[in-house]
């Protein structure tokens, strides 16, 4: 029996990326904290805190791009986000020890796609900022019916596709730079909580 109850589905997203580039875990995090998490989100989008969402470095508005509404996250605001973000440091602790990857640090934002929202196949690896590594996408939408449509489709490398529902307590994760990837028009109003590990930067001169 594994001492720590969280070793199991860590080792399996190192040997996903490692093999594939991507992993899904359903039900990574508890139900308790997803609903909590799935709470915070409506509670931030009904103080009007969610704003549209950019693209690029410089965070463009462009709807025909991308329709989510997002709020950055920090630590402190919530025992929620903290148990999240605590979970994902284990997570990026034993990538950069199975790996080598060398992740410094984590950035996230809870996003929310109104119905009618998608967002264009895209790489999440900026031209001008090649710090972002590793993408990890929390899902938080109890009940999910494949005719809400919304699903994060994934091009992999050889070359098919896969659909992923964004049910609650989903994790998906995978290598910024290489996996091209979308979100689906969604019928219904659509929660998640997305990040990227990031590596240092590059020293200045
Ligand atoms: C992103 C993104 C995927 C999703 O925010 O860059 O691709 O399923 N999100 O929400
Ligand atoms: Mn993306």
């Amino acid at each position: 029996m594994p001492t720590d109850a969280h070793d199991l589905p860590l080792s399996n997203i190192v040997d996903d990326l490692a093999e594939q580039g991507w992993s899904l875990r359903p039900l990574f995090v508890p139900n308790a904290l997803t609903l909590e998490l799935a709470d915070e989100c409506r509670r931030r989008a009904a103080r009007g805190a969610l704003t549209p969402a950019g693209v690029g470095k410089a965070q463009e508005v462009r709807e025909g791009i991308r329709g989510d509404r997002i709020e950055w996250l920090d630590a402190g605001q919530s025992a929620a986000c903290d148990g999240y973000l605590a979970l994902l440091d284990e997570l990026r602790l034993a990538l950069n020890r199975e790996l080598f990857l060398g992740l410094e640090d984590y950035e996230s934002h809870f996003a929310l796609y109104p119905p009618g929202a998608f967002y264009q196949k895209h790489l999440d690896r900026f031209r001008d900022d090649d710090r972002r590594a590793v993408s990890v996408v929390l899902y938080l939408n109890p009940d999910w019916q494949p005719e809400h449509g919304g699903a994060l489709r994934l091009y992999l490398a050889d070359g098919s596709i896969r659909d992923i529902a964004p049910e609650a307590g989903s994790l998906v994760v995978f290598l910024s730079a290489e996996m091209l990837h979308e979100v689906l028009p969604t019928s219904r109003e659509r929660l998640s909580l997305t990040g990227w590990f990031r590596r240092r930067g590059a020293d200045p001169l």
